[in-house]
């Protein structure tokens, strides 16, 4: 009989040290860390703004609110995309108050100063009352770093940070073969929660939760110690692929059947489940084959580009300090925390889904059931607690926020202690606490 190894695998290449600072409950519930992340580490990454599908034409614009903060990004009459902070020259009233909107010119609400989209000022009341002139084409919107990649928008309020693909490595060339440039938000789902915005960031970070809080995965997602690839990168980013189409191989699961729902992806690959009766493991090989035999001829034309490894198991990429996108063949999930303007104990959850446009297919198979394959078919934001999902998996990870924040508030925890498999729960806090407190 194999004995299963519970130890967890990092890969050789991309394992990082840590040196074990201890994880103390401050940095949930403290204004003063969470001022400081404002200062020192906000600034100081590139943030997911938005979807290209929202800014088809010139003039359209869409708005992020990042805690105290608001970026609107437009774009331009040249098809180029700008961001600039969302807040009037003349006493700072903000500009656009609404998610997205398509304007010809940008106009302040309060005393209808007009900007061009590249965020020149060209009309104000009373110009000549001015000392010095007229500020028209002399004043302009306070401009923040724009770029792309993929379907998506980010900005960034610091100069000296490297430019975004160079940042987002090495996921742009790892995610290269799903081919995302046309993928379509489907789901654009947030929520308002009673928890600091790292609370998620941690439970992303490890797998360890797994058999606890998504039991049910286990029938379909392997998530067995040294069957998983832990990945950490010099970036602070760091992964990790599960296989999929796998039972998990944690000692305390066994089955001989193919179970639910793995049989009835089987069929739907046209493959028996029956023939797999006691050795279930082999699924995943056949599903490999039979995703490059059927998926083309079925519209799934970017199977052609991916590694068989894409094709079937779960990649999942931890962007630092608050990003993940976690990959299958079929969809791309992106699931991230912000933080509260003015609550460490607070923060806000966002959970978007994108497929890839498939020939005749109209609706897919969301964490909240079907929906119609169409940009945003679901956009709307709510409260944890009201009992409107954000997905099922994701609800079961929200589901021990709030607990969890009350529990680090006691003056008995003494601070994280730590498996090897949650590593990267550690390195998050020493990147964090090195841009945080500089210096130490
Ligand atoms: S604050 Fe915008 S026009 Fe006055
Ligand atoms: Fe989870």
């Amino acid at each position: 009989m194999n004995v299963q190894s519970t130890v967890s695998r990092y890969s050789p290449e991309f394992d990082m040290p840590v040196r074990g600072d201890t994880i103390t409950a401050e940095r949930y519930i403290s204004k003063g860390w969470m001022d400081l992340e404002m200062k020192n580490v906000w600034p100081k990454v590139w943030h997911l703004g938005g979807v290209l599908a929202d800014l088809e034409e010139p003039g359209d614009i869409i708005r992020h609110n990042f805690a105290k903060e608001s970026v609107i990004m437009v774009r331009q009459e040249d098809g180029s995309i700008r961001a600039f902070y969302n807040s009037c020259p003349h006493r700072g009233n903000r500009l656009v108050l609404g998610e997205a909107t398509s304007v010809p010119r940008i106009v302040c609400s309060y005393h209808n100063w007009t900007f061009d989209l590249d965020g020149t000022l060209a009309k104000v009341q009373d110009p000549e009352d001015f000392a010095g002139g007229s500020p028209c084409g002399r004043v302009h919107l306070s401009e923040l770093r724009c770029d792309t990649w993929g379907p998506f928008v980010f900005w960034c309020m610091d100069d000296d940070v490297a430019p975004l693909h160079e940042w987002l490595a090495p996921f742009p060339e790892r995610l290269a073969g799903y081919g995302l440039d046309n993928w379509v938000r489907v789901l654009n789902l947030s929520v308002d929660c009673e928890f600091n915005w790292k609370i998620i960031r941690d439970n992303f970070n490890e797998s360890y939760h797994l058999p606890t809080i998504h039991p049910e995965l286990a029938t379909f997602i392997n998530d067995g110690l040294p069957d998983t690839l832990f990945e950490m990168y010099p970036s602070g980013h760091n992964s990790m692929w599960m296989k999929g189409h796998q039972a998990t191989t944690r000692a305390d699961y066994h089955t001989t059947e193919v179970p639910a729902p793995l049989d009835q992806i089987a069929r739907a690959w046209d493959i028996d489940p029956a023939q797999y009766h006691g050795r279930t493991g082999d699924l995943r090989a056949a599903v490999i084959e039979a995703k490059r035999r059927l998926g083309p001829s079925r519209g799934f034309i970017n199977y052609d580009s991916m590694t068989d490894q894409q094709l079937v198991d779960y990649f999942h990429c931890t962007l630092f300090p608050n990003l993940t996108l976690t990959m299958s063949p079929e969809q791309m999930q992106v699931l991230r925390t912000e933080p509260h303007p003015t609550d460490p104990e607070k923060c806000v959850f966002q959970h978007w889904c994108l497929y890839p446009p498939v020939a005749g297919m109209r609706e897919v198979v969301t964490p909240i059931g079907s929906v119609p394959l169409r940009h945003d078919a679901v956009a709307r934001h709510s409260v944890y607690g009201d009992g409107v999902s954000v997905g099922f998996v994701a609800d079961q990870d929200l589901s021990i926020g709030t607990s969890q924040q009350q529990g680090l508030n006691s003056r008995g925890f003494k601070g994280c202690i730590l498996p090897d498999q949650e590593k990267r729960v550690q390195r998050f806090h020493e990147l964090l606490n090195d841009m945080v407190r500089p210096g130490g």
